[in-house]
């Protein structure tokens, strides 16, 4: 009961700093409420639900004020709200390594490895042979994300592009320039995307702002691929900076030279460009 007790204070503690007003300020502001509508037709549900921080923390507030008043059901109660937490986790996730292939995973409610992206990443081998696949559970992962050199092999399997993000806000006056400002910049070799988002949050930049370029991806790392991903942002949105890079079915958000960089890239995807009324 005590220790029970603990846990459940700091799930709670989670889910009230995911809902401060910083957190909240950043997922809503207009640039994600407006141009995403457009991007997303047949999606918009899909991405409230992931995107609307006040709903999703009000659900989740509500559910826990909701368990309250029934004190004496408590320990019911308190399987129920953490087995809510992990209710959309599958139980064999991760599976088990293979010859050819690791994995780990990533859960931000904390239902397996790890929490946070970045701490997936800094657990892979360092110039592993094999490939390591981080599986991504649904969710908006606010954060930087580097994959160093030696980190080759990678692969980040989200659960769908309108459902797993990664998501930050560094522009280049932020930043200390251009090349630094990505959400995620991956250095290392045969990286892999399917099915997840990258984001930059940053407020859409007036006309002729200086240093509001925003990236959302550097890849900078050869042999490069991206299957069913988003990347979205405003000004220069994709850095592909050098190396061989593959998209498939991607869609690309952005207005001001949206996708730039030296890399030697086939791109099979849906371009959106942000419409004037967007940047004034
Ligand atoms: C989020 O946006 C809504 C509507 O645009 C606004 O009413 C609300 O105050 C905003 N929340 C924060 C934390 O800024
Ligand atoms: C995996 O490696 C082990 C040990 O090297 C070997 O015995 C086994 O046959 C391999 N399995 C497969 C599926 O290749
Ligand atoms: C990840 O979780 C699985 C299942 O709980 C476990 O077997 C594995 O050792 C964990 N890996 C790491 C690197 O923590
Ligand atoms: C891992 O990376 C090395 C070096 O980039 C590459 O030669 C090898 O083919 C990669 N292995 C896999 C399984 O992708
Ligand atoms: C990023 O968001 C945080 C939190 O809302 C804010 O304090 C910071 O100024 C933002 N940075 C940029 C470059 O917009
Ligand atoms: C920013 O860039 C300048 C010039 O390249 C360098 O002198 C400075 O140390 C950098 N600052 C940070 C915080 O990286
Ligand atoms: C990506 O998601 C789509 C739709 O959910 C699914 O059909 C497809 O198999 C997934 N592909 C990968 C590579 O994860």
């Amino acid at each position: 009961m005590h220790h029970k007790g603990i846990f459940l204070s700091l799930v709670i503690a989670l889910i009230a700093f995911s809902c401060s007003p910083n957190f909240q300020n950043l997922m809503n502001n207009s640039f994600l409420q407006f141009p995403l509508v457009e991007i997303f037709p047949f999606h918009v549900n899909n991405y409230w639900t992931l995107f609307d921080s006040n709903r999703w923390c009000n659900n989740v507030l509500k559910n826990h004020h909701h368990h309250k008043h029934h004190k004496h059901h408590d320990d019911d109660d308190d399987k129920k709200i953490i087995k809510s937490i992990c209710d959309d986790f599958p139980p064999n996730v991760p599976p088990p390594d293979t010859n050819t292939t690791s994995y780990l995973c990533v859960d931000r409610n904390g239902c397996c490895n790890f929490t946070t992206v970045q701490a997936a990443v800094d657990a892979v081998k360092d110039f592993n042979l094999k490939r390591t696949i981080i599986w991504i559970n649904t969710g908006v992962y606010y954060e930087k994300v580097k994959v160093l050199k030696n980190k080759q092999n990678v692969t980040f399997q989200g659960q769908g592009y309108t459902t797993t993000a990664i998501a930050w806000n560094d522009t280049a006056n932020s930043a200390n320039g251009t090349f630094y400002c990505g959400t995620v910049q991956v250095f290392a070799a045969n990286f892999i995307a399917k099915n997840i988002s990258f984001m930059n949050v940053a407020p859409i930049p007036t006309p002729g702002a200086i240093g509001a370029q925003a990236v959302a991806i550097r890849i900078s790392g050869d042999q490069a691929s991206f299957w069913g991903c988003g990347f979205f942002g405003a000004q220069d949105t994709l850095h592909d900076d050098r190396g061989r890079h593959y998209f498939k079915e991607c869609f690309i958000q952005g207005s001001i030279d949206f996708i730039f960089g030296n890399g030697k890239s086939l791109y099979e995807v849906h371009p959106i460009i942000l419409p004037d009324e967007a940047m004034t």
